[in-house]
């Protein structure tokens, strides 16, 4: 059964790099539920960030869940590499790879869960057929590559769409949402179904890491107490 908590995934892209185990300590502190890991490979998005190496080291400074989100071309080819690297979920984009079932199948033969992204002009068609083995739906609310950019309003629908897909699934599935996330929109897509955040400026721009993160946890409580 999903916890009814909504997840807070703060994204290390933001994160002082020169001292990213600290600030990871500073996260698991502070309350954070899984670290949201986002790996580029300058191809599929314009940047490129880090890979299994980096999570190796990492992976000792926490027990939190690691949470992957490839923006790769042909994820199929190292899925291997980040389990090996001690990531717990992996999402692979639906705009990526030519065989997303075998990429899906691959990823829970590992013993990792599966994850599917959409970019905001992805249509939800592409969602459906994997929905049966998936763990993880996420929804980008920015053109994945860089933190820091505006959430895009028009894909709350999406959340809402989304939301009703999975109910009707009656599976088990994380609706994860990815992308300008703050303060005020956290309190509109919560109640639109979405129950893991990702959040990576709006955390690690503020003085008071562990802060925001708490006050995020505030946010969403009340967001969803509106919709109890
Ligand atoms: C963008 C990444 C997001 C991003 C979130 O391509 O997938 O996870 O880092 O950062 P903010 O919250 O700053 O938009
Ligand atoms: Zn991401």
């Amino acid at each position: 059964m999903l916890s009814n908590q909504v997840k807070i995934a703060p994204s290390v892209l933001s994160a002082d790099f020169s001292h990213l185990a600290d600030q990871i300590k500073l996260l698991e502190e502070a309350g954070a539920d899984w670290i949201h890991l986002d790996i580029m490979d300058g191809h599929f998005v314009p940047n490129l960030t880090f890979g299994p190496p980096v999570i190796e080291k990492i992976r000792k400074t926490t027990d939190l869940p690691f949470d992957a989100h490839l923006m790769i071309e042909n994820p199929e080819r190292c899925l291997q590499n980040f389990c090996d690297a001690g990531v717990d979920q992996v999402t692979v984009h639906a705009e990526t790879g030519y065989h997303l079932h075998r990429s899906v199948e691959h990823i829970l033969s590992l013993g990792m869960k599966a994850g599917l992204a959409l970019n905001p002009a992805t249509p939800l068609s592409s969602l459906e057929p994997l929905l049966p083995f998936l763990d993880l739906v996420l929804l980008m609310t920015v053109n994945p590559g860089f933190g820091g950019q505006k959430f895009i309003e028009e894909i709350l629908t999406k959340i809402e769409r989304t939301a009703e897909l999975i109910k009707k699934s009656d599976r088990e599935v994380w609706l994860e949402v990815d992308g300008g996330l703050n303060e005020e929109n956290v309190a509109r897509v919560v109640p639109r179904g979405a129950n893991a955040l990702v959040i990576g400026t709006a955390i690690f721009g503020k003085e008071d890491i562990p802060g925001a993160v708490k006050n995020f946890r505030e946010i969403v409580a009340g967001s969803k107490r509106r919709t109890a």
